[in-house]
């Protein structure tokens, strides 16, 4: 492998580093199709902002049944789900990209969907399923980026790992809901 070096050497980083200046963080060695890698972004985004409504809809009406942890539950991923959407969005402009926030069109972006529910079950079973779709469409995008764009990469990881997080609660608060339903019958 001697005729291929680890790195490039530096003085040709330090001569491309000056050319294009004006596109940022975006450098000669970026090597994802950045048109692309926005419009995954984008559709990412759609996808956060449609759990975010869902996930508020969900703390209005249980709190209105004085189902209180389950409402504590949805006010935190709402919460987080809105820190998803700013990371996403923070990125997309890094990139030379625009975030799309307008809300024509969000839900034909958006892989989740947006369900309001008729009972808390329904209400829980549909976040389980909305975060289990965003599960696997975003381990789709980490897997796509891989190591072309390790910033977007981690990006998308980390919020990954957070609806990991947030499919367990949910599947938590249905096993919980249905065992107090066994003990009341
Ligand atoms: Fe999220
Ligand atoms: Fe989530």
């Amino acid at each position: 492998m001697a005729d291929q070096p680890f790195l490039t050497d530096i003085k040709t980083i330090r001569e491309r580093a000056r050319q294009h200046i004006e596109r940022g963080a975006v450098t000669e060695g970026y090597r994802a199709d950045r048109e692309n890698v926005i419009n995954l972004l984008n559709e990412a985004l759609a996808t956060e902002i449609v759990c975010y409504l869902r996930y508020k809809r969900h703390y209005y009406m249980a709190d209105g049944l004085s189902a209180h942890i389950a409402a504590e539950e949805f006010l935190e991923h709402a919460q987080q789900e809105q820190q998803h959407a700013d990371w996403l969005a923070a990125r997309i402009v890094q990139l030379g990209g625009a975030p799309n926030f307008s809300p024509e069109g969000i839900q034909t972006r958006a892989h989740a969907e947006y369900v309001e529910g008729d009972s808390l079950k329904e209400m829980i079973k549909e976040d389980l399923i909305a975060e289990r779709i965003a599960i696997d469409s975003y381990r789709e995008i980490v897997n796509y980026l891989g190591e072309n764009d390790p910033t977007s990469r981690r990006i998308m990881e980390d919020i990954l790992a957070q609806e990991e997080e947030h499919a367990d609660d949910m599947a938590g608060l249905l096993e919980g809901l249905d065992r107090l339903n066994q003990s009341n019958a």
